[in-house]
């Protein structure tokens, strides 16, 4: 079945550091909720290559972002963060996706848990006052190997959330060390966020490099959470990136 794509424009592509880039783009109207994403897509050598990328602006804002890694031998990301102003890529014009708070039961405190570019769909939930509205507190973690990684840090500083970053390959002060589920099981990161992690009070979004999703769904496990359903309430919502 053809697919009726949308053509954006970009109108920044901001590097943060060799390898990671936030693409602003105008003219791809769409309706979605904060969490989702869309397949963006370039021609190549004839060929549309499309891969999903979460939107980070919030759905009201006219200005779509997207905040990408490049992998090397991938075949899109490199030409992405090669964009420059005025370059045109494809945008799909169905959004999807379950990493959404509409999903979401009540709870006292909502966990955003993400590797890398799993940040990215928790930045359009913390501009939107729907996380402020439904939870007492809201929890940001954020892991990535290098301190220079930690994007976004001026946004997640204007919002009310409580901000907690691993840095796992350099020591990096004010990051914790190591990787997220050792840092569930052995209570750091209760200790770090200055909160419990229990099934009575919390809701634990994870996004991100699918074996830290494995390994942090695990760790909750073992404090007696499990993977929310529609027709069975639980504590964990997972969107896995590859
Ligand atoms: C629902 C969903 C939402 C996504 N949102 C984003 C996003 O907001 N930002 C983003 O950068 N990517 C996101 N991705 C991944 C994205 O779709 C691409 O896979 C990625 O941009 C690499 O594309 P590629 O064509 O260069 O390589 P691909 O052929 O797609 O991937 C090659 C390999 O690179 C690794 N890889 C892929 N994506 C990542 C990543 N994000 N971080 C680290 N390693 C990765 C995996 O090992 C993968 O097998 C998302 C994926 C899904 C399924
Ligand atoms: N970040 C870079 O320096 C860099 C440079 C060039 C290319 N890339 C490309 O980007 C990809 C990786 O990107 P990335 O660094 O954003 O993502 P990543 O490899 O998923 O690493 C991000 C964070 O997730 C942690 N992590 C990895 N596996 C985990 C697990 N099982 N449980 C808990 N935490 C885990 C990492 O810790 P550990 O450090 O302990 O693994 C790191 O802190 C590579 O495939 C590569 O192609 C990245």
């Amino acid at each position: 079945m053809s697919e009726k794509w949308l053509t954006g424009r970009v109108i920044e592509n901001r590097h943060w550091t060799d390898t990671l880039f936030s693409l602003r783009v105008e003219g791809a109207q769409l309706r979605f909720e904060a969490g989702q994403f869309v397949r963006i897509a370039l021609d190549i050598n004839g060929e549309r290559v499309a891969r999903a990328f979460s939107f980070v602006n919030p759905p009201e804002d006219p200005v779509l972002e997207f905040y990408g890694v490049i992998v090397p031998e991938g075949p899109l990301s490199p030409r992405l963060a090669k964009l420059s102003p005025r370059d045109a890529l494809y945008v799909a014009p169905n959004p999807a996706g379950f990493l959404v708070l509409s999903e979401l039961p009540d709870a006292e405190t909502l966990w955003l848990v993400a590797t890398g570019s799993g940040l990215a769909p928790f930045l359009s939930i913390l501009r939107t006052e729907t996380p402020w509205r439904r939870f007492r507190n809201v929890v940001l973690v954020h892991a990535v190997r290098y301190a220079s990684e930690l994007a976004y840090k001026e946004l997640i500083g204007a919002t009310p959330a409580r901000y907690v970053s691993f840095v796992s390959r350099e020591p990096a002060p004010g990051s914790l060390a190591g990787r997220i589920p050792a840092a569930i099981a052995d209570g750091r990161l209760e200790s770090a966020a200055g909160l419990p992690l229990t099934p009575q009070s919390s809701h634990v979004m994870l996004c991100g490099n699918p074996q830290m999703l494995r390994d942090a769904t695990a760790a909750l496990a073992a404090r007696g959470m499990r993977k929310h359903r529609r027709r069975a309430s639980g504590h964990i919502t997972v969107e896995s990136f590859w």
